[in-house]
């Protein structure tokens, strides 16, 4: 039998939940504690309609999974970090997604990071209807790319030339391809809890053997391809040294995320960083910075800008696109002259450079600069992660939240920094899970896995981020014994 609940409509659960709102916002005092007791009455009513709401996203599920693999297109969606049946969302609009069921969700995940300015910016929006309206793709040359480029190349000067495609993992593939051609060697060095999209050669983890010798992470990766990649551990210049002291003369590039948050969101230290790079120069091999995540969200220039590194070659994806899948490797000159037709590395794309995700990645850096995003979001995204962190420390809660610019980490607590994977607790993955679908059945969508980070837009304004806030804080007490 149906539970009596499941019997309210989703029209009507939206209907009564606006009503519902609409009621509890005009009672809201200015007072902070009445409004967040009446935040949680809200949260506690929604918790109340959970099992109707989830019908439609379970129904669509059971059907996925007979026709794709874990019902998913890329892995984490599946929620299989955090268990249960993912939701099925329908539609978006700045800070929140609208599930099939009709819920409105704050979301924090945020497509995994690309949407800056939040879900269909309006601006944006606009320009992306007129280029729906121009062109979809040439598949030849057009001006839309060249402006991007231009854009791009006058504002950050280790970006001399640059060469778009539709993917992370493209471009990582890519600028890795330049740096063999350019140094003439085959191995390549990255470290432990970096992510750098799913090619081949970058699908390894740290082996048991030799310093920095790899083993594959992933079924169908060869131990030949996999052998070509190091991998030695983050925050650890000692264990760098011994990789370079080993290997030095056959490493082409050291590939390192300068903020590594693929794995919650390890900060190095600067002189860690410093180090690699003046060893990586100190034995002829190229830096590569992956500022895929990083890249135009934490500066415009990213980290290289915040560390006033210059990398040899860097790969940008996610906010680049402003949603859409545009993503590019850039760097010196006279190595992306290496790239075809002006030289002999290969890389070609049917839909590199799509106009339509061209023009909307123009337009939401454009919206950045103009707007000054990155002051607004680093202060937003402080007060909102310093509440946070010091209401849960004042209710004694064992979580602890690590950020940097607009990226946050919602993780159990530690006494030091995180900056390696072991460091993580080995109980996050678990606890996080319970905070995870507390905060879900009040109507708040963090990135569903304990070693995924957070986002903020610009569309997170103070309000939405307050009711988040109390919802996390509520979650994160029911999410512990
Ligand atoms: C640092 C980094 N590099 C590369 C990638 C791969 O990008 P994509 O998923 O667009 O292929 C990602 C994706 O999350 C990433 O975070």
């Amino acid at each position: 039998m149906m539970p009596a609940l499941a019997l309210v409509r989703e029209a009507d659960y939206a209907r009564i939940a606006q009503r519902f709102i609409a009621g509890l916002t005009a009672q809201l005092s200015n007072s902070k504690s009445a409004k967040r007791t009446a935040e949680v009455s809200l949260g506690r009513w929604n918790v109340l309609f959970s099992v109707a709401r989830s019908r439609n996203s379970r129904e669509l599920f059971d059907r996925a999974v007979r026709v794709t693999p874990g019902g998913v297109h890329s892995p984490v969606r599946a929620f299989k970090g955090v268990g249960g049946t993912p939701i099925f969302f329908r539609s978006a609009q700045g800070g929140t997604m609208t599930s099939v069921d009709g819920r409105e969700y704050i979301d924090f995940c945020q497509s995994f990071g690309p949407l800056i300015l939040g879900h269909r910016d309006t601006d944006v929006a606009e320009v992306v209807r007129e280029a729906i309206d121009t062109a979809w793709s040439f598949g030849a040359c057009e001006p839309y790319s060249l402006e991007l480029a231009e854009w791009i190349t006058s504002r950050l000067p280790w970006v001399e030339m640059l060469r778009f495609v539709s993917s992370g993992t493209e471009a990582v593939m890519s600028a890795l391809r330049v740096a063999r051609a350019a140094t003439n060697r085959n191995r390549i060095l990255k470290f432990e809890g970096c992510y750098h999209g799913h090619s081949d050669s970058l699908l390894v983890k740290a082996g048991s053997g030799l310093a920095g010798e790899a083993a594959s992470s992933s079924a169908g990766v060869s131990d030949q391809v996999a052998s070509d990649t190091l991998v030695a551990p983050l925050d650890d210049e000692e264990a760098v040294r011994e990789v370079f002291d080993q290997h030095g003369q056959e490493i082409a590039a050291v590939i390192l995320e300068p903020l590594p948050a693929n794995y919650g969101l390890l900060i190095q230290r600067r002189e860690f960083i410093d180090e690699v790079i003046k060893l990586a120069r100190a034995n002829g091999a190229l830096v590569i910075f992956d500022e895929v995540i990083s890249g135009f969200r934490v500066a415009l220039g990213g980290m290289a800008e915040l560390l006033g590194i210059r990398p040899d070659l860097v790969t940008y994806g996610k906010v680049i696109g402003g949603g859409f899948p545009v993503a590019a490797y850039g760097g010196r000159k006279e190595l992306m002259e290496l790239v075809a037709p002006v030289g002999p590395v290969y890389q070609a794309g049917t839909l590199s450079a799509n106009p339509v995700g061209i023009r909307a990645g123009l337009a939401t850096l454009q919206k950045v600069e103009r707007a000054n995003a990155y002051a607004q979001l680093e202060e937003r995204t402080a007060n909102f992660c310093d509440e946070l962190k010091s209401r849960l420390k004042e209710r004694g809660l064992p979580f602890q939240v690590t950020r940097t610019a607009s990226i946050f980490w919602l993780h159990s607590t530690t006494d030091q920094p995180i900056r390696r994977i072991e460091q993580i607790p080995s109980q996050n993955a678990e606890r996080f899970a319970k905070v995870f679908h507390a905060a879900l059945d009040r109507g708040v969508y963090l990135s569903p896995s304990g070693y995924e980070v957070n986002f903020v837009s610009l569309a997170h304004p103070d309000e939405l981020l307050e009711r988040a806030s109390t919802v996390i804080l509520e979650a994160a007490g029911l999410a512990v014994p």
